[in-house]
């Protein structure tokens, strides 16, 4: 398990720049699917047929994740940069960022007069070790992700991009364990997601789907002085009721409760305040469809050491195979 997790998250793959993630999902999964394509957008579209009883299904995870994009080269030769998603300019001081061509640069800042004070982005440059403009490697435009090496901590998984990495695994992981189904199912892996849901918009109008469930990360309630939420790292499942983007489909919400409850899967309620996920996309796509999501609980969400807990991913898998192997009535 630990394997594939590492190599996904090890993956480059800033919003718009998925491709080597999409190289690596696509070995895994082509085995067990009856169908694979890519969209014009990059999506990966996975498809699992059912027995023609059941529903049209759109499972989603996405393969992006946060970054930084070259803004400008000061003629110094280091250089200035935007955000790609919600990059927080906490901890940016002394990172280290991964160019497409896997080349590395460090993060380093103007000077604060007051320490006590964050610089935004804009006051932040990355240096690749060039002495001028002119002799810059790197060009305006150019991608890129943060470094940071897997690391397990015991059950304690931590990544630069478990945001949505451990989406997608638990999306193959299900796949792989999946042996039939009454539904149409379409395994999504998709782009841009931290840059406003886009892939799963456009994958949602193509595949009109009936049903929609989104796999992403959520926030824990469970570290000192922390925003107040009741999810805790190793406690299950998330099942999302709501996020700022979405109120999940109730019926759907109770289908989800009830196949956990029976299977005996550790699981809790999710209410995130802030954030959202594909499936809010996936529920407003044409006509609309039932939408809800499995959310992996994780700390420090959109840090350079995410970090979730194996047993909650194992819960993710288990309840998204329970869900997708029997029929549903919402
Ligand atoms: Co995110
Ligand atoms: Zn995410």
């Amino acid at each position: 398990m630990n394997d594939l997790i590492q190599k996904l998250v090890e993956a480059f793959g800033p919003s718009g720049f998925e491709d080597g993630v999409r190289a690596l999902i696509r070995p895994e999964v082509a085995p067990y699917a009856d169908e694979v394509r890519v969209d014009a957008l990059g999506n990966l579209i996975v498809r699992k047929k059912g027995d023609g009883s059941g529903l049209k299904v759109m499972i989603a995870a996405h393969m992006d994740e946060i970054g930084v994009m070259v803004t400008h080269i000061t003629k110094e030769g280091f250089l200035r940069f935007t955000n790609i998603g919600g990059v927080r300019p906490h901890g940016l001081w002394g990172s280290r960022v991964q160019f497409a061509d896997g080349r590395i640069g460090i993060i380093g800042a103007d000077r604060q007069e007051d320490r006590s004070k964050i610089h935004g982005l804009d006051k932040h440059f990355i240096d690749v070790g060039a002495s001028s403009a002119a002799d810059c490697p790197v060009e305006v435009g150019a991608a890129a992700g943060f470094v940071r090496p897997f690391h397990a901590s015991g059950k304690f998984l931590s990544a630069k991009s478990m945001d949505d990495r451990i989406g997608c695994f638990v999306a193959i992981e299900a796949l792989k364990r999946l042996e039939s189904t009454p539904h149409d199912v379409h395994f999504v892996f998709s782009v841009q997601e931290e840059v406003g849901v886009r892939g799963a918009l456009t994958a949602a109008h193509a595949i009109n789907p009936d049903v929609g469930l989104a796999l992403d990360v959520t926030m824990t309630g469970d570290v000192p002085e922390t925003f107040p939420m009741a999810i805790s790292l190793g406690k299950g499942a998330a099942i999302k009721v709501k996020d700022s983007g979405m109120i999940a489909h109730t019926g759907l919400v109770k289908l989800m409760r009830q196949r956990a409850t029976k299977a005996s899967i550790p699981h809790q309620m999710e209410v995130l305040e802030g954030g959202s996920t594909d499936a809010r996309s996936i529920q407003i796509a044409n006509g609309g469809a039932a939408a809800g999501c499995i959310s992996i609980p994780c700390r420090y969400v959109h840090s350079q050491s995410e970090t979730v807990h194996a047993d909650d991913v194992e819960a993710c898998v288990a309840l998204l195979v329970e869900i997708l192997a029997k029929p549903m009535a919402l």
